[in-house]
């Protein structure tokens, strides 16, 4: 059933178009981050979900019931949703149960059934053995499972993040987005999680929206996205990749020097291709001799720059930690043409 549902969803400041006719529908239970770059109109949506800001166009709707639209917002306290900002303020006066079971008490709700809520919830979060301690005693990812453990144990309708994890450091953001995801899978709480990095969109969502200048560019579960990209946008935010511009005219596919049967393909093209996508020196579908023109070692993989004989083609490979070649050196570019994903914006 679906649990969030924004129809043609819209806010201008002024001349500035901020979101435009963003739908999208959640279904119950269902973690879909909002992922795009600084600007794309990620905080906005999530503000006019929350009810702190009016859309100037379309409408928000929670189990069928109208919260938002230009003329009308439901505010935030009556909507039955958690948010959780950037700056995730706990009450520093308070212990760590104090600040979890909060919302509880604010809820009168019986004491025997706030102890079995509080109890479970520390138990996931890990802070069953903290409970009696005060945020200055606590480190930056414990502080955090406290605001997160607060948001959720109201059960609310549904959650919002805006980017929770941006004030924490490297080893700690990738803790914590995997700690997410696994408090999501234990609560199920419907949740629009607003990130501009997409490892953290990958790790934890059932779906990804990808936003660029106040628009949906994609929506999709995460290998999709990845492997699956419609737009040159989405290819190259969403990893790292080739574009290959192409022309296919008298059965020949011609990609920038590089000519193959053309097969289903006419006119103008363009192409994305994963550098993981690309081998060296193995018998492939198509195969052109080149060199290396630049060399990175990465550690996990070696980052090379080939180029195929005699085009002004540059492709990044991607190869094994142990595959080392040196500059220069002549290889053979192996692509396998099924991994060549056709964007629907060629330039
Ligand atoms: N109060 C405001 N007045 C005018 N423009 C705003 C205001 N808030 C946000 N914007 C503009 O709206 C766009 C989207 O902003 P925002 O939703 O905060 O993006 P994100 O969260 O993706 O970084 C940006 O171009 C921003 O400058
Ligand atoms: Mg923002």
């Amino acid at each position: 059933m679906s649990k969030l549902t924004l129809r043609n969803l819209g806010k201008s400041y002024g001349s500035t178009v901020a979101v435009q006719s963003v739908n999208l529908t959640l279904a119950e239970g269902e973690f879909v981050s909002l992922l795009g770059p600084s600007g794309c109109g990620k905080t906005t949506t999530l503000r006019m979900i929350a009810g702190f800001m009016k859309p100037t166009a379309g409408r928000i709707e929670v189990d069928g019931k109208l919260l938002s639209s230009p003329d009308t917002v439901v505010p935030p306290e009556k909507r039955g949703m958690s948010m959780i900002f950037q700056s995730y303020a706990i009450w520093p006066n308070m212990t760590v149960a104090e600040n979890v079971a909060f919302g509880l008490k604010l809820r009168n709700l019986p004491s025997a059934d706030i102890k079995r809520r509080l109890d479970k919830i520390l138990a996931v979060v890990r802070l069953d053995k903290l409970a009696d301690r005060y945020p200055a005693e606590l480190s930056g990812g414990q502080q955090q499972r406290v605001a997160l453990a607060r948001a959720i144990v109201i059960e609310p309708a549904v959650l919002l993040l805006d980017e929770p994890l941006s004030n924490l450091d490297a080893a700690l953001r990738e803790e914590m987005r995997s700690e997410i995801r696994r408090l999501h899978d234990a609560f199920r709480i419907t949740t629009v999680y607003v990130t501009h990095d997409q490892a953290e969109a990958m790790v934890t969502s059932d779906r990804i929206v990808v936003m660029n200048h106040g628009r949906i560019e994609q929506v999709d579960d995460p290998m999709n996205l990845y492997h699956h990209p419609r737009t040159r946008f989405v290819a190259g935010f969403i990893g790292r990749t080739n574009f290959i511009d192409a022309t296919a005219e008298n059965g020949q596919l011609n990609l920038g020097g590089i000519s193959v049967p053309a097969g289903p393909y006419s006119g103008k093209l363009s192409f994305s291709l994963r550098p993981h996508d690309i081998r060296l020196n193995i018998q492939a579908p198509w195969t052109l001799p080149g060199k290396i023109v630049e060399r990175a070692f990465l550690g996990e993989y070696w980052d090379y720059v080939v180029q195929p004989n005699n085009t002004p083609l540059r492709l990044r490979v991607a190869a094994p930690s142990r595959e080392v070649h040196n500059i220069g050196e002549s290889i053979t570019i192996a692509i396998d043409p099924a991994a060549l994903v056709r964007l629907d914006d060629p330039e």
